[in-house]
């Protein structure tokens, strides 16, 4: 094999994607690809900038313009850091209207493929194997059931530091989300054909994070 593998992770809100993709990344020695983080760094800048979230044309220009570095886990967007900024509840409930542009989609995606064009990555989003790596060796679609991971996010945000939500609310925001992302009109969310779909309520992150890692080292060794 000319290059190395990629892993490409999909699935809805709060299945896990992130903690699973960083686990995977650091055992393989992978780069890790958060592609929310870029969805969100841009909405946190139409918001900053206060753009109409219909507002195509300015949001295409604040797109072409924004600098968007992912090192490590800070997230760096025209050189301020935002790595906290992006996960709250303000972005959260507003994200989903700014991915299903297309102008956003169009240009994060080639960001995307070019972070991934040598391989040797573990991308996690929404549309990584059936978009931005269709090609991708290890194809997962990682999901749960929307009570599982209403109460997994609230763990996360109390862990933050970022209050008390409750579990109500959190499942209504994540069905909404799941109903944006999976009727929107470009890259839908949705298992690719070829992807292995992992359910993740009753695994403990280590046990996707070995199921993942077998998959992968079957297709290196093949
Ligand atoms: O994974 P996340 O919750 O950080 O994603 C934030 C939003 O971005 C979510 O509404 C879906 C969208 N997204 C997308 O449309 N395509 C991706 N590849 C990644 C995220």
């Amino acid at each position: 094999m000319s290059q190395l593998p990629t892993i490409a992770i999909d699935g809805p809100a709060g299945a896990g994607k992130s903690t699973v993709t960083k686990l995977v990344a650091a055992r393989l020695g992978l780069l890790f690809l958060d592609t929310g983080a870029m969805y969100r760094s841009i909405a946190w800048l139409v918001l900053e900038a206060n753009l109409a979230l219909d507002d195509e044309l300015k949001i295409a220009e604040l797109v072409s313009r924004a600098k968007i570095v992912l090192a490590g886990e800070r997230v760096v967007v025209n050189g301020i850091d935002v790595t906290e900024a992006i996960r709250t509840q303000t972005v959260s409930g507003k994200v989903s209207a700014i991915a299903k542009l297309g102008v956003v989609r169009a240009e994060l995606v080639k960001q995307q493929q070019a972070i991934g064009a040598q391989g040797g990555i573990v991308a996690e989003g929404r549309d990584m194997c059936t978009q931005v790596f269709p090609d991708a060796q290890v194809k997962i679609f990682l999901t749960a059931s929307v009570g599982e991971r209403a109460r997994r996010r609230q763990q996360d945000l109390r862990d933050r530091g970022q209050g008390e939500v409750s579990l109500a609310e959190l499942e209504q925001s994540i069905a909404e989300r799941d109903t944006i992302d999976s009727m929107r009109e470009i890259s839908p969310l949705k298992k690719a054909v070829d992807a292995v779909e992992i359910i993740s309520d009753n695994l403990s992150i280590e046990e996707v994070v070995e199921t993942i890692v077998a998959m992968y080292e079957h297709v290196v060794n093949k």
